[in-house]
């Protein structure tokens, strides 16, 4: 089945407005949400405030009234969306519930991405950051049983794995190795151009997420725990922004972004099983195909340009999928936990000589306190071990299995030893 925004009819501009109580939508039921419903919700509402963003950004660089003017009237729009969307979390969800839905997105999101990203250095980008994220998911897992003493698998079910990743210690690298190669949009896959629009804005939410809520905890575990992992979403943001085509003009730019809105709301409307939050997604959709003929007329009033030379490709055909990555994500674990960046490659850490400025940097953010480390250690103290959800086995990294699992291999190991002596 393909999908061709540009054949299809939308939603008049002039009727997408809608009233503050169609906006404050009745939130989901906590109990009863499913997790990819929850992960769905998180990426929309991440698209929207990049929509709502970019837009601004544009605002502030053009010159001509009326195409400000056409531009705050799709934001507008794009705002109210973002409402929408993000007004479906409950209040009784906490902070750190709503994180552990955050990471989840980052895990299964990115692994898809690069499950279906055909240019191998684009692959290598995402397999890279996604052993990231799959780190903070454990942290922060460990800081919902340290500070509320319950469970992440409440929030995440078994659908994703909980366990180390690249440590999050290790991911502070110095802001110059985090610029990669830029993609040409007219030349790159159109899955590519999809696939970086998609998490640029995802990271991006992720970011000022943490940026904002990060502060809303007293205890100090908590409140440095999120400044930590707030700093690598901001180097996530560098990394995954530095692949976009910088060529592309404000108004390509302006198309792309509502052909990309397109896609995911297409995506969304073929998986959501929450009848009420599909008939959401369908209405967006019908507003986004809208969006892109109007920001296509304005390409064209302006730039004369036909928008369908620059759009990578009109019809969609694959819809992107939250669904469990866990053999991915354990393949991509066991050969790459050794990478670092260094300038726009990835390079094992052992080939970096002494002074590299990625060891200086290391040092002097880490100084003599890791709070990614810390709350390890306060989870174990307090409850004996860390929390772990491991459907599929001890962690594929010896380095990173649990202690009982490494004292029991150490066990094996000397018994083997003894008997063979
Ligand atoms: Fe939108
Ligand atoms: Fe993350
Ligand atoms: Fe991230
Ligand atoms: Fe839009």
């Amino acid at each position: 089945m393909t999908f061709n925004p540009l054949r299809e009819k939308g939603i008049p501009l002039e009727a997408q407005l809608r009233t503050w109580r169609e906006l404050n939508v009745e939130p989901y039921d906590r109990n009863d949400v499913h997790p990819y419903s929850r992960t769905r919700g998180i990426l929309l509402n991440g698209i929207e405030v990049e929509a709502v963003m970019f837009s601004h950004q544009m605002a502030r660089n053009t010159l001509d009234s009326q195409v400000k003017r056409q531009l705050a009237l799709l934001r507008r729009v794009e705002a109210q969306q973002q409402k929408a969307i993000n007004w479906l979390i409950p209040g009784d969800e906490t902070t750190i519930e709503v994180t552990l839905g955050y990471e989840q997105v980052a895990v299964d999101l990115t692994a898809w991405l690069a499950q279906h990203e055909a240019d191998p250095y684009l692959k290598q980008v995402y397999d890279f950051a996604l052993l990231e994220d799959f780190d903070h998911l454990y942290r922060y897992a460990n800081l919902y049983e340290l500070i509320e003493g319950k469970k992440a698998d409440e929030i995440c079910g078994d659908l994703t794995e909980i366990t180390p990743g690249r440590p999050t210690i290790f991911e502070h690298r110095h802001p110059g190795d985090e610029i990669r190669r830029p993609m040409t949009a007219p030349a790159a896959d159109a899955q590519s151009v999809l696939n970086a629009l998609t998490i640029v804005a995802a990271e991006q939410q992720t970011m000022n997420f943490y940026m904002t809520i990060g502060n809303r905890y007293q205890e100090p575990i908590a409140r440095a725990t999120y400044a930590e992992i707030g700093l690598i979403e901001e180097q996530h943001v560098s990394h995954y922004e530095s692949i976009l085509d910088p060529a592309a003009s404000w108004f390509e730019n302006l198309v792309l972004h509502q052909w990309h809105e397109c896609w995911m709301y297409w995506s969304a409307v073929q998986d959501e099983t929450d009848q009420r939050v599909r008939k959401l997604y369908e209405q967006h959709l019908g507003m986004e195909i809208e969006h892109l003929r109007v920001a296509c007329e304005l390409m064209k009033l302006v730039e004369r340009r036909d928008p369908e030379e620059i759009l990578p490709v009109s019809a969609f055909s694959e819809p992107l999928k939250f669904q469990p990555n866990k053999a991915y994500v354990r393949s991509v674990l066991a050969s790459q936990i050794n990478l670092t960046a260094k300038d726009s490659d990835f390079v094992p850490v052992s080939t970096l000589a002494n002074d590299d400025r990625y060891f200086r940097y290391q040092r002097r953010v880490n100084g003599d306190f890791s709070p990614t480390e810390e709350v390890i250690r306060l989870n174990k103290e307090k409850n004996g071990r860390d929390y772990r959800l491991e459907t599929e086995g001890p962690n594929p990294v010896e380095g990173l299995r649990s202690d009982e699992e490494r004292n029991g291999a150490e066990t094996q190991y000397a018994q083997r030893q003894q008997a063979a002596a």
